[in-house]
């Protein structure tokens, strides 16, 4: 991993001194002075240094203490996930552009439950985090069926406490939040009830969302922050045969025979973007794509110019401020 340059600790200094602390665990100082943002936000104010000495000193267990309180934890078992910036901010971007074709954001209460509830599935969804912020801002205003599923059973253990500990557990019959067991490259879990229940409405599944393992074995030992190095399970960053993209190719396949109509996939950079953009293009659902996006860290957060990249011959606008760190896809 490059070294930090000297000048951006001086310029991150005369930001925040507390960010310019979080620079290493952070690498730039966006994240740094966002996660800075979080600790002073849920901490109080004496045991603030703490906080951020805690989580310069790579504890990414500090990191948790955010928008719903959310889901890190070491489990009973000691298996525990990072929580970043990154998916926060594409989920919540995602809950308000689903909320906006639904005419959820003027919807008034008792209108609620006269459209069909919304499905979504989370492939990969680990801490549960993805799933949890979906839930818990569509539900407020439409009906929703979430299921997360992770081939992990520590994953889904944490994925369950952490609905518990923000109060979304218990269903009703418009809304509910359930976590499945499964490796997303068998087929045996697509005839789970839960996910039946997704899959069989008139319309199909409304939103196929995952933050998959994407990282390739070289990239994992070269570029990986330390503390997700240290901290994570292998199996969450580094695709079982290495390849980065293996996940993405079964996701796109999945999203044509569940028949979604959305899906959002986090990536680790630009160019692979642009190779899950090429592979959904050329795919059997290719042609009936009426929206292709690339969201960059904070799509919520207009760039200072209009960014674009074309792939295969088609313009597809990279919506945001950042790097480019998700794909969003929406059929007819
Ligand atoms: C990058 S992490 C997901 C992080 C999650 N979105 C979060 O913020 O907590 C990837 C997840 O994929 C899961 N995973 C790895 N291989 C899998 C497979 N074959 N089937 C299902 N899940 C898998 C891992 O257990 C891990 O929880």
């Amino acid at each position: 991993m490059p070294r930090l340059p000297l000048s951006l600790f001086w310029r991150a200094r005369r930001v925040s001194p507390g960010a310019a602390l979080l620079l290493p665990v952070c690498r730039d100082l966006p994240s740094a002075l966002l996660e800075f943002g979080w600790i002073k936000q849920h901490v109080e104010s004496e045991a603030k240094h703490d906080g951020v000495t805690k989580r310069a000193r790579v504890d990414p267990d500090w990191v948790g203490h955010r928008v719903l309180s959310l889901c890190r934890r070491r489990g009973r078992d000691r298996w525990m996930l990072t929580v970043r910036p990154e998916p926060e901010a594409y989920s919540m971007y995602l809950a308000e552009r689903l909320l906006q074709e639904a005419g959820g954001a003027e919807m008034a209460s008792e209108k609620r439950t006269e459209m069909p509830a919304l499905t979504v599935l989370d492939a990969c969804t680990g801490t549960g985090c993805i799933a949890l912020l979906l839930y818990a801002q569509l539900r407020k205003r439409v009906g929703v069926h979430v299921v997360g599923v992770d081939i992990a059973s520590e994953a889904i253990r944490l994925a369950q406490d952490n609905a518990i500990r923000n109060g979304l557990d218990g269903t009703a019959d418009e809304a509910s939040l359930s976590f499945v067991q499964c490796n997303l490259f068998s087929n045996d879990w697509l005839a789970d009830p839960l996910v039946q229940r997704l899959a069989t409405t008139d319309h199909g599944l409304d939103v196929l969302v995952s933050n998959p393992p994407y990282i390739s074995t070289d990239g994992f030992a070269r570029e990986t922050a330390r503390s997700v190095r240290i901290f994570e399970p292998k199996l969450a960053q580094v695709p079982l045969n290495g390849d980065e993209d293996v996940f993405y190719h079964r996701l796109l396949d999945l999203a044509a025979r569940l028949n979604a109509r959305t899906v959002l996939y986090e990536v680790g950079s630009l160019a692979q973007a642009e190779r899950v953009v090429a592979a959904a293009l050329s795919g059997d659902q290719g042609d009936g794509l009426i929206e292709v996006e690339i969201w960059a860290d904070s799509p919520d957060i207009p760039a200072p110019e209009e960014r674009s990249v074309t792939v295969h011959g088609r313009v597809i606008p990279i919506r945001g401020s950042g790097y480019g760190r998700s794909v969003f896809l929406r059929r007819r």
